[in-house]
């Protein structure tokens, strides 16, 4: 499931009484759980309603050990704190790419605890038998990105084999959006129009080289609000305005 179908699914089961007790305080708001966490900017595919095509305006590359180690520790600072959700492996990339993906996901699971999420969305290319086997003692919520069918479909049949498929992801066709407005001239919008959940919880996304962003719809960074270095209580989350327009007032999704 996409980053953003995972929030649609989410909102959609919340009940509108939930939505209202919620508790809102003014913007800035404090960041309160490290969400996602971009483990690579490279990608073996290159889908035409992914800002990853033609050319991602950020560097491809593999999240560093000193950057996930920092990530980490935010992470772990959100767990002691008890605000620490679900976390996913998930960002602009395909995060399988990464060499180190399943000692990171190993680690990441040791640091969220037994009980929280760990998801992972891929578009299967790399989820192979070996795979599988690696990461299904970690109980991840795998997630199968259904972009090449002919490819995806095994992972899909592998990953129902090992207990670990979630679902499948076709929010491009089904759900879509253009990335908070950064690719309006070349997809179209059918996600429904939702409060955004980054902004009202507190979510936020590490991106590759260790900057914290607001959210996932940020294609080049133009959100980000300190890194993973900094001391966790400068962290603070507002609606953000991105190059060429793109950002909170172009989202599909409404501010909270
Ligand atoms: C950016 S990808 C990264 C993870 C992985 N590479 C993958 O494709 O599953 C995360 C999710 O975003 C979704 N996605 C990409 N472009 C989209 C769009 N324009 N509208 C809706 N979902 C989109 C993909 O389907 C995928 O599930
Ligand atoms: S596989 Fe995922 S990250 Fe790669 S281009 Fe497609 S949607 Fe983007
Ligand atoms: S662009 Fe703004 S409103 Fe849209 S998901 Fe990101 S933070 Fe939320």
């Amino acid at each position: 499931m996409s980053m953003q179908t995972e929030v649609n699914v989410k909102l959609n089961e919340l009940d509108s009484q939930q939505l209202i007790k919620k508790p809102f305080s003014p913007y800035p708001r404090p960041v309160r759980d490290v969400h996602q966490v971009e483990l690579s900017t490279r990608c073996n595919l290159r889908c035409h309603y992914c800002p990853h095509f033609p050319e991602l305006p950020r560097k491809k590359e593999d999240m560093t050990r000193e950057v996930f180690y920092a990530t980490l520790d935010l992470v772990r600072h959100y767990v002691r704190q008890g605000t620490q959700t679900e976390l996913s492996l998930t960002g602009i990339g395909e995060a399988m790419l990464h060499p180190d993906f399943v000692e990171f996901a190993a680690l990441t699971r040791e640091v969220i605890g037994p009980q929280r999420q760990l998801t992972i969305t891929t578009n299967g290319l790399l989820l192979d038998e070996a795979m599988a086997v690696a990461i299904a003692p970690l109980r991840p919520h795998v997630f199968i990105s259904l972009h090449r069918p002919e490819k995806a479909g095994l992972a899909v049949q592998v990953a129902k084999k090992h207990g670990i498929l979630a679902g499948v992801n076709e929010s491009f066709v089904t759900s879509a959006f253009d990335w908070a407005g950064s690719m309006k001239d070349r997809w179209f919008v059918s996600a429904p129009r939702i409060p955004c959940e980054y902004l009202r919880s507190g979510w936020a996304v590490v991106l590759v080289d260790g900057r914290v962003a607001t959210c996932c719809l940020d294609v080049d960074g133009s959100s980000t609000v300190g890194t993973v270095w900094d001391k966790p209580e400068t962290l603070m989350l507002k609606p953000w305005v991105g190059e060429k327009g793109a950002g909170c007032s172009s989202c599909h999704m409404s501010v909270p």
